[in-house]
């Protein structure tokens, strides 16, 4: 008997022990030769390892075990593109390995971020530039702080009442024909691995559950709301691939943690960078300048933002998800997913902190910046995820990030 990671199961592995979701559904039986088919549902339902009868060590020394075909270059950038994590490190390096696959596939975003420079006018900045002290005017909706549509509100209440069911969050998400044809999309996407298509939301609710749904929904509309803000000083596109994929990686995440609100996480990778997106789209020409400065001084841009706007945009984020009535524990991912932990935080507010780590580590579209900073080891720390699942989690988020992230922002 030994565990395995499950992208290492071959087909022909006998199970050594019953196999659970994480709900305690039973998926297989022991004893049973696993075929490719069992293989994709285990990879579907997002088990991490099983147990298995054979001895992997002869099943797993094959051509999934070798590295990808690299060259000096890919490994050139991407020794430049880690250089401040330690490569040595196991999480590091199973996140190099990946990135080296994506670049083969061609899945490495290298971004960028600004679509028109305008140098005249980021020079004549670049020497003036003077912190904008009324940030927090905008919270005081002096500034006329967008509201979200009005659909948003009402699920946001639908959800907080507890005899909310899945009838409820249907009528209400039916009213916007667009927002429910996004979702009946993302609910049919591979991510989600029904064995039938779902054609009505209210089948959606009952197949996933009215949070999960609910949650989903949220999502879409703010991004919805989004798409409005010009995308030529911008790229939008890009924004939203990374902010999707972290929402993907911390849910992905948070199935295999104990005790963690898969939902909250979601929303919280989600919505982590939000505070940003309205920095742009209030001040673009001193966020254009101040990103040029970032560069010259060899910072990131959450590092110079405190300097010259006053404020982060995860604090700023994590403020104005308040005013938009998200929980509080949703607002403290948003507010901390670029803290330096100096002890382990608590798990949630890891996960968001992890996931927006990954996405940009593996090229996962951008919210602006263009380094790597270091994985903070107490976060990661803070999952309590062993080794032995390290891989095929990874794998998982970055499969289910391929699959899903276009169906949110097409
Ligand atoms: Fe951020
Ligand atoms: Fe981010």
């Amino acid at each position: 008997m030994k565990k395995i990671n499950v992208y290492k199961i071959k087909p022909g592995m006998i199970l050594g022990q019953d196999v659970v979701n994480r709900e305690g559904r039973l998926l297989f039986l022991k004893n049973l030769a696993l075929t490719k088919k069992e293989i994709r549902t285990l990879k579907m339902w997002g088990i991490p390892e099983i147990t298995i009868q054979s001895d992997p060590q002869k099943e797993i020394q094959g051509p999934t075990d070798a590295k990808p075909p690299d060259n000096k270059r890919t490994r050139e950038f991407l020794d430049n593109w880690f250089e401040k994590n330690d490569i040595q490190n196991p999480v590091i390096e199973t996140v190099y390995d990946l990135c080296l696959n994506r670049f083969q596939n061609n899945q490495f975003e290298i971004s960028s971020f600004f679509g028109k420079k305008d140098d005249t006018i980021v020079q004549s900045f670049l020497n003036k530039i003077k912190p904008i002290k009324n940030m927090h005017l905008l919270l005081d909706d002096k500034l006329k702080l967008p509201a979200l549509p009005t659909i948003f509100s009402e699920i946001s209440e639908a959800i907080k009442n507890p005899k909310c069911s899945g009838k409820d969050i249907a009528a209400i998400v039916s009213k916007d024909p667009s927002l429910s044809a996004t979702l009946l999309k993302i609910v049919n996407s591979a991510y989600y691995g029904l064995s039938e298509k779902v054609e009505s939301l209210q089948y959606a609710a009952m197949a996933l559950g009215t949070r999960q749904v609910s949650s989903l929904a949220l999502g879409i509309t703010v991004i919805d709301y989004f798409k409005g803000i010009s995308d030529q000083r911008i790229n939008m596109q890009s924004f939203w691939r990374h902010s999707v994929a972290c929402g993907i990686a911390a849910k992905t995440f948070a199935t295999h943690i104990k005790g963690v609100v898969s939902e909250r996480v979601f929303i919280g990778g989600l919505l982590h960078d939000i505070g940003r997106l309205i920095f742009l789209n209030y001040y673009p020409v001193e966020f254009n300048a101040l990103y040029h400065q970032a560069q010259k001084l060899g910072l990131f841009l959450y590092e110079v933002e405190p300097k010259y706007l006053g404020i982060t945009h995860a604090h700023f984020g994590s403020l104005l998800a308040k005013t938009w009535n998200f929980s509080d524990n949703i607002s403290r991912l948003i507010h901390h997913h670029h803290d330096n932990f100096k002890t382990q935080p608590p798990q949630e507010v890891a996960i968001v902190s992890v996931s927006n780590w990954l996405v940009t580590a593996i090229g996962i579209g951008s919210s602006g910046e263009t380094g790597l900073p270091a994985l903070n080891m107490n976060a990661w720390n803070a999952l309590g995820i062993t080794q032995s699942a390290l891989e095929s989690i990874i794998k998982q988020i970055d499969r289910q990030i391929v699959e899903t992230v276009k169906f949110f922002y097409e």
